[in-house]
């Protein structure tokens, strides 16, 4: 595995593989390897002759107050890793290599960033939606792997090609989940081993939706009312938001119907962490 720093010479490694006539797969991360991660490294190599995995923690969809500074970071783990996943290149750039001057040129993907996580976290996605676009132009990728664990976010993305005539396909990784139910995330290692008993609340929030809709209740008020006393019975938690939109638009419903996809952000304790489930998907 080759380690490449500057964005030339990422393009330039491009440019030969697809001159060579090879795929070329992106998997964007913002580091700190857990098995979602390296997951989505594996679906890349099935859809591709070469995988690279982009390291980037990413300033600009940071708001203020965020996490930025306490992100975890550990990039000689996650070269290990990714050289067991058999990534042909990390390309980690540092913050001055990707916005050598403050960026004047967002991408911003309209009212599909309004919604869920992009309402309590303004400006997020035109972050990720202008990081993204800037490593598909470095990397230039045939396709790009993103997990549905971010499921606003990969709706985003989807959204950014379509509308930019990006040849570029878009594959979705299915959730990857601890034992428990509880979705991996860098974000997991901030949390107590109390509070960690608390974050089982999202997963079980998804089975209880998944259950009553499938039980036949149909009013959406019913069942967020049902979802939030559950989570409200753990500790140290703090709702964010409770939505169920319509898996294509993210529109809010009110009604539960085929295409129904609940979202919800919960705080356990500090930690801001986020699960979501089609109400008739899988088992
Ligand atoms: P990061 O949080 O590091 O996640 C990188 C990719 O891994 C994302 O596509 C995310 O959805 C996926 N992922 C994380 N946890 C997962 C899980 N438990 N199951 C399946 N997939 C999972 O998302 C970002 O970074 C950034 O916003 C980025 C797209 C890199 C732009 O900066």
């Amino acid at each position: 595995m080759k380690i490449i720093r500057s964005t030339e010479a990422m393009t330039a490694w491009s440019n030969k593989a697809i001159r060579e006539g090879k795929r070329v797969a992106l998997v964007p991360t913002m580091g700190y390897f857990h098995e979602g991660h390296l997951s989505l490294m594996r679906m890349a190599h099935e859809k591709a002759d070469c995988v690279v995995v982009s390291l980037f923690v990413n300033p600009i969809q940071f708001g203020e107050g965020e996490d930025l500074d306490q992100y975890p970071r550990d990039f000689e783990r996650d070269a290990t890793s990714a050289e067991k996943e058999n990534v042909n290149i990390l390309f980690a750039p540092d913050t001055a290599t990707m916005y050598p001057e403050p960026t004047l040129t967002t991408v911003s993907v309209g009212k599909l960033t309004g919604y869920l996580c992009g309402a309590s976290r303004p400006g997020h996605f035109n972050g990720v939606s202008t990081v993204v676009a800037k490593l598909f132009n470095i990397v230039k990728p045939h396709v790009a792997i993103f997990g549905e664990k971010d499921f606003q976010q990969l709706a985003v993305i989807r959204r950014m090609v379509q509308d930019l005539n990006w040849d570029i396909d878009i594959a979705g990784h299915p959730i990857v989940r601890e034992s428990d139910g509880l979705a991996m995330s860098s974000r997991n290692t901030y949390l107590s081993p109390a509070q960690r008993k608390s974050a089982l609340c999202l997963y079980n929030a998804v089975q209880l939706a998944k259950k009553l809709a499938r039980d036949g209740v149909q009013n959406i008020d019913t069942l967020i009312q049902e979802i939030k006393k559950l989570i409200l019975s753990y500790n140290e938690v703090e709702i964010d938001y409770i939505t169920i939109v319509d898996k294509d638009t993210l529109a809010g419903q009110q009604t539960v119907d085929k295409k129904s996809w609940l979202a919800l952000a919960v705080h356990v304790g500090k930690t801001r962490l986020i699960d979501n489930a089609g109400l008739f998907e899988g088992d």
